[in-house]
């Protein structure tokens, strides 16, 4: 046998995910902007798994307020987790496209077209960024949608931080490994949310995480966590025995009692619409799996008329605060995985422990 599974196999002993990362369970409640803060992360770490703090929308002060409470609400390590996309040029053109093609909604709603949207756009992990993480110096940080520059990766090394990113392809964890990963997670096609993808926007390449996390694993030295679609111990366990070292869940997380899910985004995960998902590039320029809402079967989950991840967001936001003060998720990004069975209004520490077979 030759490649790196010989490797794994003859000569080195890949650690479990709680050695790697100083935790007690295999569990990585994944970062989800939108949906929680720092007290599900809070409440995940001190139950012995790895609990994450989404940061792609917060601003330099929210951050630091909100590392402040992590620090002071666990001993135990946590992950800081940011987006690593190039913020396209403002295009005018396809801004008015899209407007052009939400022009009916607004008129619905009797919303001026022209209305400024000041919403928070996602942004990328950058020096500024860097300086306020660097005083917490977390255990982990992690990436979506690629790494930052090798400058900003060494500099986030230099702290002591395990390097964790999402691959949802082989070529992506290969891709990883070579520029100094530390875990990857290997999001499968099931997860919720956007795709991390980053070296090709072809989604023919994006498989389920049954099909991934065994590629994955056979193609890299590094150490696998598996995402997407897994909702309960039989999830777990069957990850583990396609060689992952752990999980990162989101999706059952998001009914907990410390997510901060929007109403309509917990009425939509448990009626029998988180039944129906598909992936959608409308709420935000990049694709990403949500239940299917109106806007999605209106316009089509995906369409070319948005304009680049993230700038779509910014048009849709007054037909969504509109929506959605009236009890309405049609102008909401509804994200949910293949499996919402393990949504639950429980403590999050309860959901952990239950992830593990744990009572
Ligand atoms: C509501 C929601 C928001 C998400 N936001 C992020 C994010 O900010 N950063 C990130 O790396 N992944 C994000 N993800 C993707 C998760 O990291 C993970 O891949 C996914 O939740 C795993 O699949 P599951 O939802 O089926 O458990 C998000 C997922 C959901 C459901």
């Amino acid at each position: 046998m030759t490649g790196p599974r010989a490797h794994h196999q003859m000569s080195s002993h890949i650690a479990g995910l709680p050695e790697l990362l100083g935790i007690e369970l295999p569990v990585i409640q994944a970062p989800m902007a939108g949906v929680q803060d720092s007290a599900l992360a809070i409440a995940v770490s001190n139950a012995g798994g790895l609990g994450s703090l989404p940061c792609a929308m917060l601003d330099l002060e929210a951050l630091d307020a909100e590392l402040a409470a992590l620090r002071d609400g666990t001993a135990r390590p946590f992950n800081v987790n940011f987006f690593c996309h190039t913020p396209p040029a403002f295009d005018s053109q396809r801004e008015a496209t899209w407007r052009r093609v939400l022009a009916p909604y607004y008129a619905g709603y009797g919303i001026d077209p022209a209305a400024a949207a000041a919403v928070p756009l996602r942004v990328p992990f950058c020096t500024e960024v860097a300086g306020v993480v660097e005083r917490f110096k977390p255990a982990v940080v992690s990436f979506h949608f690629g790494l930052p520059s090798s400058g900003l990766m060494a500099r986030v090394k230099s702290w002591g931080s395990k390097v964790l990113a999402s691959a949802t392809t082989v070529a992506e964890a290969r891709w990883l490994e070579k520029h100094g990963v530390d875990v990857i997670v290997a999001q499968g096609l099931e997860a919720g949310g956007h795709r991390g993808m980053f070296l090709s926007d072809d989604l023919k390449t994006q498989v389920g995480t049954v099909a991934l996390v065994p590629q994955i694993v056979d193609a890299v030295r590094l150490p696998v966590v598996a995402a997407g679609g897994i909702a309960d111990a039989r999830g777990v366990a069957s990850a583990m025995s396609l060689g992952a070292v752990g999980v990162q869940v989101g999706t059952a997380y998001m009914l907990c009692r410390e997510a901060t899910t929007p109403v309509v985004h917990r009425t939509a995960l448990k009626s029998g619409l988180a039944e129906r998902t598909a992936l959608t590039n409308l709420f935000s320029g990049r694709p990403a799996r949500g239940i299917v809402n109106r806007l999605m079967q209106e316009l089509g989950p995906m369409t070319e008329a948005t304009p680049s991840f993230p700038l779509a967001s910014a048009a849709l936001a007054p037909l969504r605060s509109r929506a959605e003060s009236s009890g309405s998720g049609d102008f909401s990004p509804l994200w949910c995985g293949q499996n919402a069975t393990g949504c639950k209004e429980i403590s999050a520490a309860r959901l952990t422990q239950g992830l593990v077979g744990a009572r």
